[in-house]
């Protein structure tokens, strides 16, 4: 294999290094090409672009491989919890029974969030969608810790910024759902492990407390697993984006917040459900939203398939649809929903045009099922996509500033008005 790529441009040829990662994927390094030959590339999207190098996580879209860290992740869904994959995804390894309970007891230390917090919350009406009070509330809480904001922060201090957003996210998303719904705020109950404090903040009442069901605890676990890290996606990009200015953890998440909201990107969660009630209300037609998907001049898309990535199948996928069968089971619900999204997968993976461009079922596409389940509410759906990340994207943005990568600032090329002088109003 040649170790460099030549291109040759007005007659001029050019060598540009060839680089391999640990699992041989490889890539030019144009690093040095504007500078030699007065070129960019271009590539919209990003969809043939490399934006780094990264040692957290490993996609292979062809084959369906999905690992953090190296550890594939049907044994990570199997056999681990998510605070112990949120140490593995930040720190790189999986941890000591000692390390883990350090991060564990830390986090528990730190779930309470300042009351004036609350009072931002009131501001918002009940129709608020928690996803943007999730973004604001988070940003927020660079006002709360402002030496968060010196970009020169010691390692010690990022690790406590770390410990404080792993142990806020989950209260101030279970706040925002009781805002939305009118109902009193539930506070950490810290002898609780995380997803079972979550699970109790969202829904116990003041008058009786939240029964934990272990299928509900384990199922949540495993799908904020699944949700942890996903490379170098639109949400994880902005978090590094956002974070190659110097700007704070808590600035770059709020970002991500943001980017994740849209129902391109895990927004679809929410977006599926809504589809799969639409053709349930319309009569449980799939071959018709079918057709609609298909057609060009139809701006609906069959919510929770196809991806950039993965172009047989998404690991994830897999693995939830099993979960949700194994759930909807143990829980004795009978959800027509769930009947519905399989009857639409069976339609569409014997279509041509979905098999033609290669739209699977993507890590969206059954995750609302089992979060309908939980009784999460569907529009809490992309905040679970938010708190299964949260440890994805502290990782990548302490991989990014520790690899001390320059501020990110693509180029572009213009194809606006040339030169023209200023018309005075009376002349246009
Ligand atoms: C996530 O990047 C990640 O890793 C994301 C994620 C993560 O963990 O962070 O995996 C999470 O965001 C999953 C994706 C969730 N989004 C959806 O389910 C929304 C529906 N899917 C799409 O909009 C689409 O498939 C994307 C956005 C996921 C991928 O879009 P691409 O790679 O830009 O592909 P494209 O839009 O260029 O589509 C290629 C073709 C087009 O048809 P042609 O122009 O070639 O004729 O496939 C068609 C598209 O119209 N197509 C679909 C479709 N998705 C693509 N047609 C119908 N229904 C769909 N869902």
């Amino acid at each position: 294999m040649s170790d460099h790529a030549e291109i040759i441009l007005e007659g001029k040829s050019y060598k540009l290094p060839v680089v391999v990662g640990s699992e041989d994927e490889k890539a030019i390094d144009i690093s040095s090409l504007r500078a030699e030959s007065g070129y960019i590339t271009l590539d919209s999207g990003y969809k043939n672009t490399g934006a780094t190098t990264s040692a957290i996580t490993f996609l292979d879209g062809e084959q369906g491989i999905l690992s953090y860290r190296g550890y594939p992740i049907d044994q990570l869904a199997e056999k681990s919890n998510f605070i112990e994959v949120a140490y593995l995804l930040i720190y790189g390894t999986l941890p000591t029974q000692q390390e883990l309970d350090d991060f564990s007891g830390k986090i528990k230390m730190h779930t309470l969030v300042n009351e004036d917090m609350r009072k931002i919350l009131d501001g918002f009406p009940s129709t608020a969608h928690p996803m943007g009070i999730l973004s604001a509330l988070i940003s927020s809480l660079t006002a709360f810790y402002p030496e968060s904001l010196n970009p020169n922060q010691s390692k010690e201090e990022v690790d406590l910024s770390i410990i404080r957003l792993m142990a806020k996210l989950p209260t101030i998303a279970a706040w925002s759902y009781k805002n939305s719904v009118g109902h009193p705020v539930n506070y950490p109950k810290n002898k609780l492990d995380y997803c079972s404090n979550f699970l109790h903040m969202m829904f116990a009442f003041p008058t009786e407390d939240y029964e934990m069901n272990p299928v509900v605890v384990d199922a949540l676990n495993k799908l904020l697993i699944l949700h942890a890290d996903h490379e170098q996606n639109c949400s994880t990009s902005t978090v590094r984006l956002v974070g190659s200015a110097n700007a704070s953890l808590y600035s770059s998440v709020s970002a991500g917040i943001s980017a994740l909201w849209g129902p391109l990107h895990g927004g679809a969660n929410q977006a599926v459900i809504e589809m799969l009630e639409a053709i349930k209300a319309d009569g449980g037609d799939s071959k018709k939203f079918i057709a609609k998907a298909k057609d060009k001049d139809d701006p609906f898309r069959l919510m929770g398939f196809g991806h950039r990535v993965y172009k047989n199948f998404d690991p994830r996928a897999k693995i939830i649809k099993k979960a949700a069968d194994e759930v909807l089971t143990a829980l004795g619900i009978n959800d027509q929903i769930l009947t519905i999204a399989q009857e639409l997968e069976e339609a569409a993976l014997n279509d041509s045009y979905f098999v033609e461009r290669k739209l699977y079922p993507n890590v969206d596409f059954y995750s609302g099922i089992i979060y309908r389940a939980l009784g999460i509410p569907t529009d809490m759906f992309t905040v679970m996509f938010a708190l299964g990340r949260l440890p994805g994207w502290i990782a990548q943005w302490k991989e990014m500033r520790e690899q001390k990568e320059p501020i990110g600032r693509p180029r572009q090329i213009y194809t606006g008005a040339t030169e023209r002088n200023y018309v005075p109003m009376e002349q246009r």
